[in-house]
């Protein structure tokens, strides 16, 4: 390649990257093998002609249980809440890991409200942004009250205090309550 050849194509690469380049970034550029970009799936919002519903997104099938998840037989009222402490026991022991992962659970779910030393007096209600009266869980009634009950009470709310099931898994919640019996009830 003599030099005028090679001048002008560095001329020519120069000017292709100069206009290539967006100033006002208002457009999206051209698509260069767009093959990836624009997908023949439907997308999981989409409509779909092929489904009678003419959704792509589809419910799963009834009776469906997600991974892991198991499913909790009990209503919401106190009878049902007496059966649970009745019929269910807390399948797991008093180990150190048990303990120290309950105390986790315990600090992220349960201390804003029941405090530190689960007497009621967490900082959502000292600082008077939480309206409701909470409850203690270490008074003498709560050391009598059964794991179930307690168990049925995080899985579904009890009187003004919400459901925490859906967040809590069931074995962390189980594992909040030994640390409730062992640390804060003592
Ligand atoms: C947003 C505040 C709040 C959070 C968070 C909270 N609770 Fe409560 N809890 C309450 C209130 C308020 C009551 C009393 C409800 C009532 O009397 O209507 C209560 C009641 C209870 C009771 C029933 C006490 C009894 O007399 O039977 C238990 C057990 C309990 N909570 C445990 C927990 C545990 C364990 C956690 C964490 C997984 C938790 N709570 C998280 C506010 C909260």
């Amino acid at each position: 390649m003599n030099r005028y050849k090679f001048t002008s194509v560095v001329a020519v690469l120069l000017v292709i990257a100069a206009t290539s380049c967006d100033r006002d970034r208002k457009h999206p550029g051209w698509d260069y093998f767009p093959d990836m970009a624009y997908s023949n799936a439907y997308e999981t919002y989409s409509p779909n002609e092929v489904f009678s519903d003419g959704k792509t997104l589809q419910p799963p099938v009834e009776g469906t249980v997600s991974r892991d998840a198991l499913p909790f037989a009990y209503g919401t009222s106190t009878q049902e809440r007496t059966r649970a402490g009745k019929e269910l026991a807390n399948p797991f022991e008093y180990s150190e890991m048990n303990l120290e992962r309950g105390k986790q659970v315990y600090q992220a779910f349960c201390v804003s409200c029941h405090g530190e030393q689960g007497d009621g007096k967490g900082h959502l209600v000292t600082s008077g942004v939480y309206k409701y009266p909470v409850r203690t869980l270490v008074s003498d009634e709560m050391k009598g009250r059964p794991d179930g009950e307690i168990f049925h009470t995080i899985s579904l709310g009890f009187g003004v205090m919400g459901a925490h099931g859906f967040m809590i898994q069931p074995e962390d919640r189980w594992k909040s309550i030994l640390y409730i019996r062992k640390e804060l009830q003592k």
